[in-house]
């Protein structure tokens, strides 16, 4: 049998490069995935560092390495502030976040976030958490349906899938892959099936995972713990998310309200480091084609 690869790690030199590590830094990868941005940190530091390192899944957190110098939290990154203080930590160097699903998410058949794969519709990256892709699908209002396929994933049918995801759960519950293919592949076109499929699963995904929630309540908490001049690095992988981070960096609110003082002076408590993201180049993406949408963006904290 062919060994799984969990992960391949997108844009690892750009990301170093971004968090400037000093070797007796203390810094947070709020995503450890299969670990490689983090065992990358880990090997840049000296005796003094530290690396604290999040994943809300537990198949991430069971297979995480030992090293001295690092601590797995197993905890969705929207305590990050809560674990700092937790752990003593009164400010940190610099946050990395390589957000969303990593591969192994994408290639466990059991996971249901692939429309690959025939099995369960769950979709939660924390399997602790109450509501899989099927009792949201099962449950929620038409409306709210359709808002969450439209907004999360820009699916020009969102309201006609709406209305057949709730005529056919009143015949039976939609709780595999394989039924929700049934009912939405009418509504996509064959041209582009591909495309349109993994827009609707990324939208489903989004919902289940609350994910745009967390990252803003994320966000807001780097401005707490990054110390002055400290780093915060990063990547997304579709615009929704993009648009967040690159508001929250220039302004330190994701809808990009400007906030200035009496003197008209920015309250921004970060800076934009570049005002382009950083992108994977050719022979990245021909190595691991899955990094071709990842977008690395940087910021420093400003000193108030
Ligand atoms: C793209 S992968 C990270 C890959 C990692 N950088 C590597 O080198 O292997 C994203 C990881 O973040 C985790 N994740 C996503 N959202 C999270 C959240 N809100 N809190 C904690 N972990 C999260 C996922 O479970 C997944 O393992």
């Amino acid at each position: 049998m062919q060994e799984e690869i969990y992960h391949i790690p997108a844009l690892l030199p750009q990301s170093l490069e971004a968090l400037a590590i000093k070797p007796d830094g203390v810094y947070v990868d709020a995503t450890f995935g299969g670990g490689g941005h983090s065992r990358a940190i880990v090997e840049s530091l000296g005796k003094e560092g530290h690396l604290y390192s999040f994943d809300q899944d537990e198949d991430a957190v069971a297979r995480a390495f030992e090293a001295p110098r690092f601590t797995i939290v197993y905890s969705n990154f929207r305590y990050l502030s809560n674990f700092m203080r937790y752990y003593g930590v009164d400010g940190v160097d610099g946050v990395l976040a390589d957000l969303g699903v990593s591969f192994h998410h994408f290639d466990d058949a059991e996971r249901g976030f692939s429309f690959r794969w025939s099995g369960a519709l769950d979709m939660r990256m924390n399997r602790k958490s109450p509501r899989t892709a099927a009792q949201f699908l099962n449950t929620a209002p038409e409306e709210k349906i359709a808002d969450v396929l439209y907004l999360y994933g820009e699916v020009r049918a969102a309201r006609r899938i709406a209305s057949a995801v709730v005529r056919a759960r009143a015949e039976t519950p939609v709780d595999t892959v394989e039924r929700f293919l049934q009912i939405v592949k009418p509504f996509v076109n064959p041209r582009q099936e591909k495309k349109e499929l993994a827009m609707i699963f990324q939208a489903l995904r989004i919902e289940v995972n609350g994910e745009l929630d967390a990252l803003r309540s994320f966000l807001e908490q780097t401005a707490k713990v990054i110390k002055p001049g400290g780093r915060l690095a990063v990547i997304t992988y579709h615009s929704l998310e993009d648009r967040m981070v690159k508001n929250f960096m220039r302004t330190g609110n994701v809808e990009g309200r400007e906030n200035k003082d009496l003197f008209g002076r920015s309250d921004a408590p970060f800076r934009l480091a570049g005002s382009k993201p950083v992108v994977p180049d050719a022979e990245e993406v021909e190595r691991n084609p899955r990094s071709r949408s990842a977008k690395l963006r940087v910021a420093v904290r400003n000193a108030w």
